[in-house]
């Protein structure tokens, strides 16, 4: 696979079979992901993966923990602008529609929401976290390493779906996973072989043509 095959053919999964991800792979993909571009040569990016033998343990300690979560960050800007606001109501809109739930349908569009925190049914995952002291430069370089990783993962046949719904939740997970108090959640990492039937796995959504938000000066 090239990287304009891998590339185009990452798309984020929301659906998964039961086969486990060998640990092996996953410590190789993101071993092959640190050579990821930062500022500075930071490396700002700090993981903590769920392997297919914790998931388990980590899905029921979500349902039974009563830890208090607060948003780690504000995840959209209030009032969002266009182009953008149209982006994100077209994205959420065409993945309903292929899960044939209708727009007034809110319980179902809940339940679809919370499906993010069984990282959609994965074997695996993981979360990346970021030290407090970081900022928006240190912030850019996770979004490198993250898609670093999910290309290996596509030219490795594993599907992936970045998850920055887990900022909802980020006082369960550091407390599961152990992280220090310095470090804060950026998002989860769905990873496992991609469930061919589901219908929301056939989403292959829009981009902006290039005039929106490229100038050639
Ligand atoms: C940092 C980041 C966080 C994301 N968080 C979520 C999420 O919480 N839940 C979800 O279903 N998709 C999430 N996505 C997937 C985006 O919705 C998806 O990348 C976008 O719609 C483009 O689709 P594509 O990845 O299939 O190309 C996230 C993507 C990124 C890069």
């Amino acid at each position: 696979m090239n990287v304009s095959d891998a590339v185009a053919g990452r798309t984020s999964i929301r659906a998964f079979t039961d086969k486990p991800v060998d640990t092996a792979l996953i410590q190789e993909l993101l071993e092959k992901a640190a050579r990821a571009p930062s500022g500075g040569n930071l490396q700002p990016w700090r993981v903590f993966v769920i392997t297919s033998e914790t998931m388990p343990r980590f899905l029921s300690f979500l349902s039974e923990t009563d830890i208090t979560d607060e948003a780690a960050y504000q995840i959209y800007p209030n009032d969002l602008k266009s182009p953008y606001r149209d982006s994100r109501f077209k994205v959420g809109e065409d993945m309903y529609a292929l899960l044939g739930i209708p727009r007034d349908d809110k319980a179902a569009r809940f339940a679809r929401l919370a499906e993010n925190y069984t990282f959609f049914g994965a074997p695996t995952g993981f979360f990346c976290f970021v030290d407090r002291q970081m900022g928006p430069p240190q912030w850019s370089d996770l979004g490198m390493f993250l898609q670093t990783f999910m290309l290996l993962a596509q030219e490795a046949g594993l599907a992936t779906c970045a998850q920055e719904a887990w900022a909802m939740r980020p006082n369960s997970v550091s407390s599961f996973v152990g992280a220090d108090e310095e470090l804060l959640l950026f998002c989860g990492m769905a990873i496992g072989y991609k469930d061919p039937d589901a219908p929301v796995n056939g989403l292959y959504s829009d981009r902006e043509p290039l005039d929106v938000w490229a100038r050639f000066v």
